[in-house]
């Protein structure tokens, strides 16, 4: 069993979505897969993909791209453990590079997400500044390294359509294992259905951005 995960970034609305759903619904006639399938739509359209997959019966859990800090409460713009309650999600993206050159995050607020991720039974996965690999890990040292999955995804890569070489990528991800041997641990960067498979061979699964915003590529992908 792999994990396919989408990361769907800032893309499509509540009808581009409905129409993923739709085409994707059309292809994919085998309702169970081998692999685990994760999406991670924006917060508004978490609701509309919930409704999609449980009427069109589709393999896939829900993500979210982010998570505050904070539980609850008066944050102006966060959305929180607590209000994502009875949602069916149980994945959360945490530490992606766009959020931590757009939006600051350092690795202590992505090692505090993840603790209040962990409280809430949502499974982290985590998204590696590679440089600080040492220093991410030593925030998380008490932690159940088994609840958490790991993307490595190296930044010359994303969404440039330069995917690294996989010989280079298994290296990378034999220095991730010192730090988190008991996490699975996933490749992301320009991974695409021609060439998905060979990561498969080396990792735990793939973390895909634009190839997954299109309903014909991402079934290719989610079932390689
Ligand atoms: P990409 O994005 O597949 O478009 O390169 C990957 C990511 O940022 O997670």
């Amino acid at each position: 069993m792999k994990y396919i995960v989408a990361n769907w970034k800032s893309n499509h609305n509540v009808s581009s979505a409905n129409i993923f759903f739709q085409n994707l619904a059309n292809l994919q006639k085998e309702k169970s897969i081998k692999n685990k399938i994760v999406i991670a739509p924006p917060f508004n359209l978490l609701e509309t993909s919930q409704k999609q997959i449980q009427e069109k019966k589709l393999p896939i859990n829900l993500a979210l791209q982010n998570l505050s800090p904070f539980a609850s409460g008066s944050y102006t713009g966060e959305v929180g453990p607590e209000n994502i309650k009875n949602q069916n999600i149980q994945y959360v993206i945490l530490g992606h590079s766009e959020r931590r050159k757009f939006f600051n995050e350092t690795n202590q607020l992505i090692a505090k997400k993840i603790k209040l991720a962990l409280a809430y039974n949502l499974i982290p996965i985590l998204c590696l500044d590679m440089p600080y690999l040492e220093k991410q890990a030593s925030f998380l040292k008490n932690l159940d390294l088994t609840k958490i999955i790991i993307a490595y995804e190296p930044l010359e890569a994303i969404g440039t359509g330069a995917n690294q070489n996989s010989k280079v990528t298994q290296k990378k991800i034999t220095e991730i294992q010192k730090f988190f041997p008991k996490s699975p641990i996933l490749y992301g960067g320009s991974v695409k259905p021609n060439n998905v498979a060979e990561y498969l061979e080396i990792s735990n699964g793939v973390l895909v951005g634009g190839a997954s915003l299109e309903a014909k590529s991402w079934f290719k992908i989610m079932n390689s």
